[in-house]
């Protein structure tokens, strides 16, 4: 080990190596490390010419590339290689791609999803990624925003449990375990509190909400060992996300303990130029990223010219960049990347890529992930039935897969997505248990692309995305349908939307069903053969009466390679139905936003012309048994601040099938000194009820967790009288009173 080379030195203590290394670099290396780029550019100049510390979006092919092209820089520091892994290795061709984290919270299951997160880490891990994009923590409101299905929901508790739950599957034994990748905590924070429902727009957020909602669950898994966090794109009264020092640096980082490593989204930096202009150039955009405390840049090439031109004109100190610096550097030596580069390893992907393991936990959380929310008694079907199996998402893998997975549009190298044997679509799911007696036909299509009216390309050069539009009715494709519907004993239709309805620029204006599907359900329902209805889409849709009034409706969201068998096996009785809805369904999409923890006080509870009801409510899902609530007791009902509640609840299943009851606690602060919600999730407990059995379930909730946050943001109990009220969901909720005394 030459004596003048510290920073190789790998028995010398990280800071000491950072110290020396820091010492060593040039400004444009030290710009440089702060650089996160698109490997799809030219690799070479990315690495060798920007000096970029770490990439994203690197095909299989060029990862080894760019690990050769950074150890022969001048220092030889190593990449950061990073990708949007959010649902198992979104693009490595042949991974386990799970249901969307949409479908994963619908079984309510942290354990199930810590599993999911850890088997994606150890695929992730042997392609020579280190870090993945996810989970996403944002809380989801607005149902036209397109980003609904990468997320957890609408809860900020169960998003911080299901949330944290994933940091730890994907961090399994921390830094040094060679499966684990780093996780990131994103859009940090308020992304998704957009105005009517349109992409990075304004967040109308104060701090007193942010703390209120936003923010708990980022707190959460700060708080369980989170490596980094990714910002979002908006802006909060004002102050765009990427230049919030309030957030970034007096919360994150003095109040939380942060000590990790942040990452701009996708070229926020230059967006303060072009976008949201409040940057004149790059140079001040530059400037304003570093002094409010970001580590890496995604995506702004021009940060390498921005940031040295802000330290030669004096607007920007070098310290200042030297910090930042700092913090990627003490990541890469705590990866240990100076000694490993954690390249790809062709022997572990071939053992671990897809394999039977990841391929069963797949199945299993998709059965998990399916939320049955009607049935008038035709679902589980007996044996002997001809099924015809219809609609526009009954045999469609991309709609199955959901956004973020093979040919979704972010990466360029699988056009043809992953490999179709891998995907049980809902047909193949039917025909795997039942190959003489399935009929299918397609019966209507959703969208179709057609060029935007605007042109080809915007003012800058950019290509303009085409526009999503609903294919007309082929009436030859729906009598198709409705001749199989008619010869069937049961239709399954299999309807909702696509990947061009979904994602990043793609909220939607409405949530109804597009294209001819509304005109297939009322066309199939108008045989009088009975219909089950499955809703394979990135988020709740407005469902037609034809839909909603159908024998059986099941709420699928994306649910996997997998998801099809599981569809069926739920319809043919050889699982049962356990998902809760982690997000409320509306009835229209002018009830936006219909989430349950609504604040209180308003002038009667309807619209003139609409109920405000929802369609179905938060916590919803149907069993194949009726579980019923009774005798909720509190074992004592004056509790201290810092005491804890205890209640018992008897549970009663009066069917002949064994149900897992998600049991959930709500708590409602009588009266409080600032308006707050109506009700909060508080926890739950899943439990097993076997058929005609009654069990007492044993409930507890710290007083500490009754919390409003006050006028100037203190978030505290305040005494007072509290009702604890326990149920099957949001809406059935039996009830007992508590006080909480000074
Ligand atoms: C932009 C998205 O908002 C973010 O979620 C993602 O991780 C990055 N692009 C990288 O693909």
């Amino acid at each position: 080990m030459p004596a003048d080379d510290p920073y190789r030195d790998p028995t010398l203590p990280v800071e000491e190596r950072v110290t020396d290394l820091l010492g060593r670099m040039t400004l444009p290396e030290k710009v440089g490390q702060m650089l996160q780029l698109d490997s799809r550019g030219d690799l070479k100049e990315i690495v060798t010419g920007k000096l970029a510390g770490s990439i994203l979006h690197t095909s299989p092919q060029k990862l080894l590339e760019a690990i050769d092209l950074a150890a022969g820089t001048r220092l030889g520091i190593p990449l950061l290689t990073a990708e949007d892994c959010i649902h198992g290795h979104s693009f490595w061709p042949g991974a386990t791609i799970f249901p969307t984290q949409l479908a994963m919270a619908a079984s309510w299951d942290a354990d199930l999803i810590e599993r999911v997160a850890r088997t994606t880490a150890v695929e992730v891990s042997a392609t020579g990624v280190h870090w993945t994009f996810s989970p996403v923590l944002c809380i989801a409101r607005d149902l036209r925003w397109g980003r609904v299905d990468e997320t957890f929901g609408e809860d900020p508790y169960l998003i911080g449990e299901l949330g944290a739950a994933m940091v730890r599957g994907y961090q399994g034994g921390g830094l040094t375990d060679p499966t684990a990748i780093l996780a990131t905590a994103k859009h940090f924070a308020g992304y998704s509190e957009t105005q009517g429902g349109r992409d990075a727009s304004e967040a109308d957020l104060t701090p007193r909400k942010l703390r209120a909602w936003f923010l708990p669950p980022f707190e959460r898994v700060a708080r369980e060992g989170v490596a980094t966090f990714m910002l979002g794109y908006q802006s909060m009264d004002g102050v765009p996300i990427t230049t919030n020092r309030w957030l970034l640096n007096d919360v994150l980082k003095q109040e939380w303990g942060f000590t990790g490593t942040l990452v701009t989204d996708w070229d926020n930096v230059g967006r303060m130029v072009w976008e949201q202009q409040v940057c004149a150039d790059l140079a001040e955009a530059a400037a304003a990223a570093v002094r409010a405390g970001n580590d890496l840049v995604m995506t702004t090439p021009g940060f390498f010219e921005g940031a040295q031109e802000a330290v030669a004109n004096g607007t920007l100190d070098e310290a200042g960049i030297d910090e930042a610096v700092r913090r990627i550097l003490r990541l890469k030596f705590r990866l240990g990347l100076f000694e490993n580069p954690r390249g790809p390893d062709a022997d572990r992907q071939a053992a671990v890529i897809g394999r039977p393991e990841h391929t069963q936990l797949n199945l299993e959380t998709a059965r998990r992930s399916l939320v049955l929310l009607r049935n008038d008694g035709v679902l589980p079907l007996p044996a002997g039935k001809r099924i015809a199996v219809l609609g526009p998402n009954a045999d469609d893998v991309s709609a199955q897969l959901g956004d973020w997975a093979g040919d979704s549009g972010q990466v360029d190298w699988l056009p043809d997505g992953h490999p179709r044997e891998l995907t049980e679509t809902v047909l193949d799911g039917f025909r795997f248990f039942k190959k003489d007696e399935i009929t299918y036909a397609r019966g209507a299509r959703i969208v179709e692309l057609v060029p935007d009216p605007d042109g080809t390309h915007f003012p800058d050069g950019q290509p303009r995305p085409p526009v999503a539009q609903g294919v007309p009715i082929d009436e030859a494709e729906l009598a198709e349908a409705v001749a199989a519907a008619t010869a069937a004993d049961v239709a399954v239709v299999v309807v909702g939307d696509t990947v061009a309805l979904t994602g990043e620029s793609k909220s939607t204006a409405t949530l109804e069903l597009q294209g001819g599907q509304v005109a297939l359900l009322e066309a199939v329902a108008a045989t009088g053969t009975p219909m089950v209805v499955v809703q394979v889409g990135s988020k709740p849709l407005v469902l037609p009466p034809a839909a909603v009034e159908a024998a059986a409706l099941i709420q699928a969201f994306n649910p996997g390679m997998r998801g099809g068998r599981a569809i069926a096996e739920l319809v043919l009785g050889a699982i049962e139905p356990t998902g809760r809805l982690p997000i409320t369904v509306p009835r229209h999409v002018g009830q936006q936003p219909v989430y349950y923890n609504q604040i209180r006080g308003q002038h009667g509870r309807r619209y003139a012309d609409l109920s405000q009801e929802p369609q179905f409510v938060f916590g919803e899902g149907l069993s194949y048994t009726t579980v019923e609530y009774s005798d909720l007791v509190l074992a004592q009902t004056d509790l201290p601040p810092d005491g804890t509640i205890r209640a018992q609840v008897t549970l009663t299943n009066t069917g002949d099938r064994p149900a897992l009851e998600t049991v959930q606690v709500y708590v409602t602060d009588l009266v409080t000194s600032v308006t707050w919600a109506e009700r909060e999730l508080k926890t739950y407990r899943q439990v097993q009820v076997l058929p005609k059995a009654s069990i007492t379930v044993d409930l507890e909730l710290p007083v500490a967790a009754c919390t409003l946050v006050t006028a100037d943001g203190r978030r505290v109990v305040e005494p007072g009288a509290f009702e604890l009220q326990v149920g099957p969901n949001s809406r059935d909720r039996i009830v007992a009173r508590f006080t909480v005394t000074n």
